[in-house]
């Protein structure tokens, strides 16, 4: 079906996108269909439906892709250890290459001539998207109409009010908010002074200290191949798995993240993040890995995990070094088998117990009792090897034991060009 007159916007239902709708219409003088994903952030999507086509869209779709983004995107992720400078699960970044795979295929199944999302100029979503669509729909046109128009917040809620489109009561909210599964991405307002706590109202998932129980919880959770299958001994699907941790977590006010992030455009951005159920997760994965994987599998996935951090918040989802790096860590992941018992409280989640039919921890070789079989009396030969060099260097370089580098000295710059 040939439709090159359309173009498949990703819609929210929110007021940017919405504005978009007819946006697009007076501007490419196209049509519109719109796609709403739900990644496990969006309630209703028959009112989003209704609402795009009130906007003006010719056709709307809803797609359910929270069970897809669990599998391709949210676990894969977590056996990665994907944590974005070590403390940002990802919630978004992971949500957009397949919100991109969404667009691309109702872009082609449509015959649209062009997709459009709702991402601002200066942000990693863009980037995200854009490449994305460049790879899997390269002959779709892409409009970004925020990152087109040049409109302000108010200037959105004035175009609204002219052509009809409802403006949400939302629009107060003094946050720009993205939220999944995976967690809950918040921005703006007052947040942008990195000196200032964030308010309790930038919150929703987690309960801020002061109110979480003052009894510990304790949770037990199995992995098998590194993915999370029982919580408390019971088997649950993986949907419900996130959503109890997110509850839970919540409520014993785990997952805030607080972070100055940099972004792919140069930029330095405060953002604030709800991920409880990552948080547990990564914590307990993690925990399990260093029971189960040798020394040098757990010094080399720490590697790993930043190239993988970097490819998906970088949006080179769809790359061959992605599905490169993807095929180690899958592999890695056939010994992470077991159960990790975590404690959550106040804010806090502690591993406080592991225990792996194929662990390496060997209780008979690390244990101080009768039980030992090590053999200490071959550590002594061990240790001259293993010191052998030091005690060479010691001997013919002693100046190197007690002398660093000249001070003063800049090795990288050179001294100021002198010339007549
Ligand atoms: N900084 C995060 C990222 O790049 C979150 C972006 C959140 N987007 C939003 N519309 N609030 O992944």
């Amino acid at each position: 079906m040939e439709n090159k007159n359309c173009v498949v916007l990703a819609y929210s239902g929110g007021l940017d996108t919405s504005v978009a709708i007819k946006w697009i219409q007076e501007k490419y003088n196209m049509e519109v269909i719109t796609l709403t994903a739900n990644l496990g952030g969006v309630d209703d999507l028959d009112a989003i439906k209704e609402k795009a086509l009130k906007t003006g869209a010719k056709k709307a779709i809803a797609i359910d892709a929270r069970q897809t983004f669990i599998d391709y995107f949210i676990l894969p992720a977590l056996q990665a250890g994907a944590l974005y400078e070590q403390v940002y699960p990802m919630a978004t970044a992971l949500g957009r290459p397949l919100i991109g795979k969404l667009l691309a295929d109702v872009a082609i199944k449509e015959g649209a001539g062009a997709v459009a999302h709702g991402s601002t100029g200066k942000g990693n979503d863009q980037v995200r998207f854009d490449v994305s669509m460049q790879v899997l729909a390269p002959n779709v046109k892409l409009i970004a109409p925020l990152r087109e128009w040049n409109m302000t917040r108010n200037d959105a809620i004035d175009y609204a009010k002219k052509h009809d489109i409802p403006v949400p009561v939302t629009v107060n909210n003094p946050y720009s908010i993205d939220e999944n599964l995976w967690g809950r991405s918040i921005e703006c307002g007052v947040l942008e002074d990195p000196w200032v706590e964030p308010p309790e109202d930038a919150f929703k998932w987690t309960r801020s200290i002061d109110e979480t129980p003052d009894q510990a919880e304790y949770l037990e959770i199995e992995f098998k191949n590194g993915i999370p299958v029982a919580l408390n001994g019971k088997k649950e699907e993986s949907i419900a798995l996130i959503g109890q941790l997110n509850l839970i977590g919540g409520t014993n006010g785990v997952g805030r993240i607080d972070h100055i992030e940099n972004r792919l455009v140069g930029i330095k951005s405060r953002e604030i993040y709800e991920s409880p159920a990552a948080i547990v997760l990564h914590h307990a994965h993690k925990a399990l890995e260093s029971m189960t994987l040798s020394k040098e599998s757990i010094r080399f996935k720490e590697i790993v995990s930043n190239y993988y951090s970097d490819i998906v918040y970088n949006g080179l989802w769809y790359t061959s070094f992605h599905s490169d790096l993807a095929a180690y860590v899958a592999s890695s992941q056939r010994v992470v088998n077991g159960t990790i018992r975590v404690k959550l409280f106040k804010g806090n989640c502690i591993v406080v117990g592991r225990k792996s039919d194929q662990a390496l921890y060997s209780h008979a070789l690390s244990t101080y009792d009768s039980a030992d079989t090590f053999d200490h009396n071959a550590s002594t030969g061990f240790i001259q090897i293993h010191g052998l060099s030091s005690k060479t260097q010691a001997k013919l370089q002693p100046e190197t034991l007690s002398q660093s580098i000249v001070s003063g000295a800049n090795p990288i710059t050179p001294p100021e060009t002198v010339y007549e």
